[in-house]
């Protein structure tokens, strides 16, 4: 019996989806615990690409069960798309697919208010994918959030429906100066959605706490990275949920006891998307080589990533957040060809050297990265299946890091596809 953590180290799009998929080949199980459609995760099968919103990026194999836990938010006609999509490409969601009766929805008017706070904020926006889910947690924080449980239910379902756009009416039309909605429309549309939805929504705590009694091979499959945490992020430009692994116990129902492994994947290098201080950005051609190279543009919203250097940083506080058991390398190949590649293992802020991510948003949006420089490879390593075959160079990076870090590391990415890696320790 094997739980296992698969969290982004970084700020998101580390490549969690393709490491997901490859290992549930030996899993029973995939569960996504926390975020929404705003995730984009990609798996490329032969030459097929897939991206994953919110459906687990285990889905691809057959016949493992997928959950999609209480922690995470679901907008339905988002999960409705993309089942439908799914199926059109031969994928069928049948009884393998279940959702938590806990999750809460995302409404109509999540994404309205989403649309108003960030055109207000003017150049503080924070670059949300605009998908509802800032607000959608809030409404659960403030306990004012429906379930997908409820779809179940009509009658509650409308009642709570009915009470909540009448506090959003107001808000949208007195303070945002925007149209409200209609709470007999929503309703339509809505029950129209459990109807297609119901026979997914289910207890998932206890299916899930089940396959572990009986020695079931489980994934826990994050969204966004570690640095886009709500708690331990670059707030406020972070998503609203619990990213790092702690987030796995709360949004499935399983207790850390349960847990064997917490795997990070980190990207040879550092994107961002959307706002928020990134001290390794690399601002000139050469990031925008990366970004060409390494196709850096949102797999949600199609928005260019922002490019930069790995960030030693970054990954100790990351390994401290979520105490990663190890490492996964992803995009190792989107380096070669590079003259000289950095490493940054410090900032440098009024005099200070800090060798600890700084809690304080104006140090992290002001400091200044120190960087190790070392020797980059000439070689093509696209599709490296053995540690030895890489060139001497991209060995001696992997290693750096590796030594740097002090966590193991289990899998070197060098392309998109399943069989484009190296394996140097089993993760199951
Ligand atoms: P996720 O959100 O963490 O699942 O990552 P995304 O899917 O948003 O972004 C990662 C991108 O990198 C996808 O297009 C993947 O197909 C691709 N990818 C993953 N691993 C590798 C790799 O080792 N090499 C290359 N070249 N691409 C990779
Ligand atoms: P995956 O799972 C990268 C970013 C947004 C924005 C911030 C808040 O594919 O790694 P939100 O819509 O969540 O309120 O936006 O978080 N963001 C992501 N960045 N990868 C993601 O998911 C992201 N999901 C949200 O760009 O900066
Ligand atoms: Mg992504």
């Amino acid at each position: 019996m094997a739980v296992i953590v698969i969290v982004g180290a970084q700020w998101g799009d580390e490549g969690k989806g393709k490491i997901v998929d490859v290992l549930t080949e030996k899993a029973d199980g995939v569960a996504r615990y926390q975020g929404g459609h705003n995730a984009g995760h990609t798996v490329v099968i032969n030459n097929e690409k897939f991206i994953l919103h919110i459906i687990p990026s285990g889905i691809l194999h057959k016949e493992k069960v997928c959950i999609i836990g209480n922690g995470v938010v679901v907008d339905p006609a988002s999960l409705i798309e993309e089942l439908d999509g799914l199926k059109k490409r031969g994928i069928e969601a049948g009884k393998n697919l279940f959702l938590s009766k806990n999750a809460h929805l995302i409404m109509p008017y999540h994404t309205a208010i989403e649309k108003e706070q960030e055109r207000l904020k003017g150049s503080k926006k924070i670059g949300t994918t605009g998908k509802g889910i800032g607000p959608a947690y809030v409404d659960k924080t403030a306990r004012a959030g429906i379930r997908a449980g409820e779809l179940l239910y009509p009658e509650i379902f409308k009642e709570k429906l009915k009470t909540n756009i009448s506090v959003v009416n107001h808000l949208l039309k007195n303070l945002y100066n925007a149209s409200g909605f209609d709470t007999n429309a929503v309703y339509g549309e809505y029950m129209e959605y459990a109807e297609r939805l119901s026979g997914y929504i289910t207890d998932t705590d206890i299916i899930l706490n089940r396959m572990i009694d009986d020695n079931k091979n489980i994934i826990c499959e994050g969204a966004q990275g570690t640095l886009l945490d709500v708690d331990h992020g670059t707030y406020p430009y972070v998503t609203s949920s619990s990213a790092s692994a702690g987030g796995a116990c709360t949004g499935l129902g399983i207790g850390p006891t349960r847990i064997t492994k917490v795997i990070g994947v980190v990207k040879a290098y550092t994107t961002r998307v959307g706002e928020g201080p990134f001290p390794t950005e690399i601002n000139d051609s050469l990031g925008e080589h990366i970004r060409e190279k390494g196709g850096e543009y949102g797999a949600t919203t199609g928005r260019p990533r922002r490019c930069g250097w790995l960030d030693m940083v970054v990954l100790r506080h990351s390994i401290r957040i979520n105490g990663f058991t190890g490492i996964v390398i992803t995009k190792l190949d989107i380096l070669d060809g590079l003259e000289k590649i950095k490493i940054c293992t410090g900032y440098r802020y009024n005099g200070r050297v800090y060798e600890e991510f700084p809690k304080e948003l104006n140090i992290i949006e002001k400091c200044e990265p120190i960087y190790e420089e070392i020797p980059g490879w000439k070689e093509n390593t696209s599709g490296t299946k053995e540690f030895e075959n890489l060139p001497e160079a991209a060995r001696a990076y992997i290693k750096t890091i590796e030594r740097m870090l002090g966590v193991e590391i289990h899998i070197v990415s060098s392309g998109q596809k399943r069989d484009e890696l190296i394996v140097l320790k089993e993760i199951f």
